[in-house]
């Protein structure tokens, strides 16, 4: 089925984005979902990109406030990060019905707003949780294991930004032996964030 997709004209700023989320059809998700799930945080320019909303997130239309977020935010203050340094989103704005993978339609389709909310942020350094995220950003169908603990630059319209992808905290719920990976990679955000701080 075709849809419009987003109109991006006018667009200015990122409470004007979450109107035109809000007011958006073209997602096919959400029809299905109860609430839309935009982001977390402050406004501030370190970004994190999950996957898509589960059930808790879209009954409160919030990213990352399940168990997966709860993990989240103590992986963030392993690093000194809390919901007030950090922009969270997710790749789709939707929960998928029994939180399946999205499809790269459904994450086509949110896939201009998402580039416009980076366009507005002007994150300093982007985190891409998990493969769904990595792959989309970084536009490869490499596995996230391959992917994860190396700065990868994401295009973005005016400048280039640094992207860091890790494990999604949803994985590691589910195999935590791989926790150590994540570790590192949060390692390798921290040093970052400290030399930005430098700066
Ligand atoms: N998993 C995600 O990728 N995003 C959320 O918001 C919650 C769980």
């Amino acid at each position: 089925e075709d849809v419009a997709p987003p109109v991006l004209e006018g667009i200015e700023t990122l409470a004007e984005l979450e109107k035109a989320v809000a007011a958006f059809e073209g997602c096919p998700l959400k029809r299905t979902a109860k609430n839309t799930c935009l982001r977390a945080g402050a406004r501030r320019p370190r970004m994190l990109i999950g996957e898509a909303p589960g059930r808790d997130e879209d009954l409160q239309g919030k990213p990352f406030v399940g168990r997966a977020g709860k993990l989240l935010d103590k992986m963030l203050a392993a690093i000194g990060l809390d919901e007030t340094s950090v922009y969270i989103t997710n790749t789709i704005y939707w929960r998928p019905p029994g939180n399946r993978t999205p499809t790269p339609q459904e994450i086509g389709s949110c896939a201009p707003f998402l580039a416009r909310q980076i366009e507005l942020l002007r994150p300093e350094v982007i985190v891409l949780l998990g493969g769904a995220a990595a792959k989309s950003m970084l536009e490869t169908t490499e596995g996230i294991m391959r992917l994860r603990g190396k700065w990868k630059l994401y295009h973005a319209k005016e400048r280039d930004i640094p992207t860091l992808a890790t494990l999604h905290p949803a994985y590691l719920l589910r195999s935590p032996e791989a926790k150590r990976y994540a570790w590192r990679d949060l390692l390798m955000l921290k040093e970052r964030l400290g030399e930005l701080e430098k700066d």
